[in-house]
C-alpha cells in the first residue's frame, strides 16, 4: 500500500497476559514479523511484562510501548509508574488518555497533556486517544468533542513534539463491541482531526503526525481501514492477543 506516511500499528493488551503468555505471545511475533520494514510494530504489554518482554524485543523490529504513566517523575506516588522507570526497560512509546483511563479512572484531558508533556520531557512518543462515545455521535456532537480533546490533550507541546505524537482516534463505542467505524466514518474523524492539527500547529506538522484507528480493527477490515488517505495505523485491542490475527492485520495492512 503506498502511504504518505509509514504506517504504525501497536498492539494494546490492556490487562492481560501472565509474563509467560506475554512471552509466548511476543515470542511468535517477532518469528512472523521479521520481515515486515513498511510499518512501525508496537506491543504495549502491561507493566509487570515489560522486563522480560523488553529482553525478548531486543533484537527484532517489534518495539515496546506501555499503557499508562504517571505525569510526574518520581516521588510519592503509590502505584505510579514514571516515565523514568519505563525507560529502564527500553520502553519507547505510551499510550495516554485511552477511553477506558477516561471513563474508569475519570482522566481529563487536561491531566492526558500533561502526561504527554512528561512523556516528550523523558523522550519517550505518546500515542494519545481520543473519540467520541455513542451517545455523542448521534447528537451530532462528534466534531465537538474531538475539537476539546484534541485541542486539551495535546496542550502545551511544540511543534517538533506534536510531529513525534501518535494520535489514536478510536470512537468509543466500536472499542470491544466487534462494531468498527466504516472506513468513511474513520476517514472523516481523521481527516478532521489533521485539519484541527494544521489550525493549532501548522500545515507540515499536520502532513507529519500520525494517527491511528483503533476499535474492533481485525484481520479482515485492517486493509480497508489502513487503505483510507488519513489512516496512519492502528491501535489494536483484542486482535493483539492472539499472535495470528496481530501478524495478520499488519500483513493485510502493507
Ligand atoms: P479493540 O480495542 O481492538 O478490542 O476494540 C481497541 C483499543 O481499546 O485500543
Amino acid at each position: 500500500m503506498n502511504k504518505e506516511r509509514k504506517l504504525i500499528i501497536a498492539g494494546n493488551w490492556k490487562m492481560n497476559k501472565t509474563v509467560a503468555e506475554a512471552l509466548h505471545l511476543v515470542r511468535g511475533l517477532k518469528i512472523e514479523l521479521a520481515a515486515v520494514k513498511e510499518v512501525d510494530i508496537v506491543v504495549c504489554p502491561p507493566f509487570t511484562a515489560l522486563s522480560e518482554v523488553s529482553k525478548a524485543v531486543m533484537d527484532s523490529i517489534l518495539r515496546l510501548g506501555a499503557q499508562n504513566m504517571s505525569e510526574h517523575n518520581f516521588g510519592a506516588f503509590t502505584g505510579e509508574i514514571a516515565a523514568g522507570m519505563l525507560k529502564e526497560f527500553s520502553v519507547r512509546y505510551v499510550i495516554l488518555g485511552h477511553s477506558e483511563r477516561r471513563q474508569l479512572y475519570k482522566e481529563t484531558s487536561e491531566l492526558v497533556a500533561q502526561k504527554t508533556r512528561a512523556a516528550h520531557a523523558a523522550s519517550l512518543k505518546p500515542i494519545v486517544c481520543v473519540g467520541e462515545t455513542l451517545q455523542e455521535r448521534e447528537a451530532g456532537q462528534m466534531e465537538r468533542v474531538l475539537d476539546a480533546q484534541v485541542r486539551h490533550s495535546l496542550d502545551g507541546l511544540t511543534a517538533p513534539q506534536m510531529e513525534d505524537t501518535i494520535i489514536a482516534y478510536e470512537p468509543v463505542w466500536a472499542i470491544g463491541t466487534g462494531k468498527n467505524a466504516t472506513t468513511t466514518q474513520a476517514q472523516e474523524a481523521h481527516a478532521f482531526i489533521r485539519g484541527l492539527i494544521a489550525t493549532l500547529f501548522d500545515a507540515t506538522v499536520a502532513r507529519h503526525v500520525r494517527i491511528q484507528y483503533g476499535g474492533s480493527v481485525k484481520p479482515a477490515n485492517a486493509r480497508e481501514l489502513m487503505s483510507q488517505p488519513d489512516v496512519d495505523g492502528a491501535l489494536v485491542g483484542g486482535a493483539s492477543l492472539d499472535a495470528r490475527n496481530f501478524c495478520d492485520i499488519i500483513k493485510n495492512s502493507i
